[in-house]
């Protein structure tokens, strides 16, 4: 069995036990797990030996939210926004109808060019949701074709009531016969709790439904609005609720005081003009946070993760570190994938080798340098997925 040994690492952050960054050490993986973790000086022989040339390594991102099942763009939409046209729900539907007339290889084939595409980035680990079919038919469609790029899928039958059905007759659909479909290829389920999408009541009873199945909970909440989502979704004790751009003091306090994590959502808030959320605040009382991208055709059609990491840092008012936990370790508690065997987001010797190395010497580059490509090598259970080129001049 071949064993790697990555040496020349400047930085090294594990996430593991703590946030520290240790220099000058060497990591060596076998069969897709980390084998040994230590300083360069004592590392131990392998069959392959990378020198990654002085730069900056650590895990890669776990990005857990975005929609990556959808044909069609809304560039058209996006330019009137820009203009001053205010975002609204509504918009899904456009997405909608271009879904439903694509067929399931379709789908695939542009849920697996953006996998791809945040794969170049340094993301290893990606949750996707259905959410644009909204039919019997296409939800399930769309969940097959989640599960076939994505780690993690999340049902969002509840994005918004399609044209064409009654609201009641919509959720009698949705917490029957389109969950029982769809249960067999996700794993969470969500709602869009909001004006124009569903209020709290209807948001629960989807949830609750979903429960029953077995599946775990996620909520979009407080995107637009004081919507009650974020209070919701800590109610019932939801893995993770996202947006959180309008936070009343009391929200705060609830995800402070639960396990639900707040998923902030950067590069979302800066395509739609929507305030950014309170991430200082939150961090300050003791919330857990994460930082996704929401990679989807209608609010924020990016699949960087080091976009949104350098935007936490340079717009919310996040430490590198904090940003870059919240890409990573902290993302992982949103998909409850912190811990055990099968933990991502953090580098320790037993677990999944999913790691990234950054073509700069530290972590703070990636805030430092805005926009400029740094991904250099990346490893997705051990293999490589990306290839660097030359050393870092010393
Ligand atoms: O997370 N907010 C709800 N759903 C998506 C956007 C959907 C769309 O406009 O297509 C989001 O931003």
């Amino acid at each position: 069995m071949t064993t790697e040994l990555i040496t020349g690492i400047r930085e090294l952050t594990t996430q593991a036990d703590d946030r520290a960054r240790r220099h000058d050490a060497a990591l060596v993986i076998e069969a897709g797990r980390i084998l040994w973790i230590g300083p360069a000086a004592r590392a131990p022989a392998a069959g392959l030996r990378t020198d990654v040339g002085g730069r900056a390594l650590l895990p890669g991102w776990v990005d857990t939210h975005t929609h990556l099942v959808f044909a069609g763009d809304r560039a058209a939409e996006f330019e009137a926004r820009m203009a001053g046209q205010a975002y609204a729900a509504g918009g899904i539907n456009t997405t909608v109808a271009a879904t439903r007339a694509a067929t399931e290889e379709q789908l695939v084939a542009t849920a697996a060019r953006l996998r791809g595409e945040a794969a170049a980035q340094g993301t290893t680990f990606l949750e996707t949701k259905t959410g644009y079919g909204l039919d019997l038919a296409s939800e399930t469609r769309s969940a097959r074709a989640a599960a076939s790029v994505a780690d993690v899928v999340t049902f969002l039958g509840a994005h918004i009531v399609p044209p064409g059905i009654g609201r009641r007759d919509y959720l009698d659909l949705v917490t029957g016969s389109m969950l029982a479909a769809v249960a067999p290829h996700v794993q969470f389920i969500d709602a869009f709790c909001e004006v124009g999408a569903f209020d709290v009541e209807e948001t629960r009873e989807v949830l609750l439904a979903g429960r029953a199945a077995g599946l775990g909970l996620r909520v979009h909440g407080n995107q637009l609005g004081f919507s009650g989502g974020v209070r919701l979704a800590v109610e019932l004790g939801a893995a993770s609720v996202d947006h959180c751009n309008h936070l009343e003091s009391a929200d705060v306090d609830a995800l402070a005081a639960s396990d639900t994590v707040a998923t902030l959502l950067p590069a979302c808030d800066l395509s739609t003009r929507q305030p950014f959320p309170p991430a200082r605040r939150l961090l300050d009382a003791g919330a857990h946070i994460a930082l996704a991208t929401n990679c989807n055709p209608g609010t924020s059609y990016t699949t960087s993760m080091p976009f949104c990491v350098a935007t936490a840092v340079l717009q919310m008012g996040l430490t590198v570190e904090e940003a870059v936990w919240a890409a990573t370790r902290g993302a992982a508690r949103a998909v409850g994938r912190e811990q055990g065997v099968d933990a991502v987001g953090s580098l320790r010797v037993g677990g999944r080798a999913d790691l990234q190395v950054l073509d700069a010497p530290s972590v703070a580059h990636l805030a430092y340098r805005p926009g400029v490509p740094l991904t250099w090598g990346v490893w997705r259970q051990g293999v490589r997925v990306g290839r660097g080129s030359q050393p870092l001049p010393a």
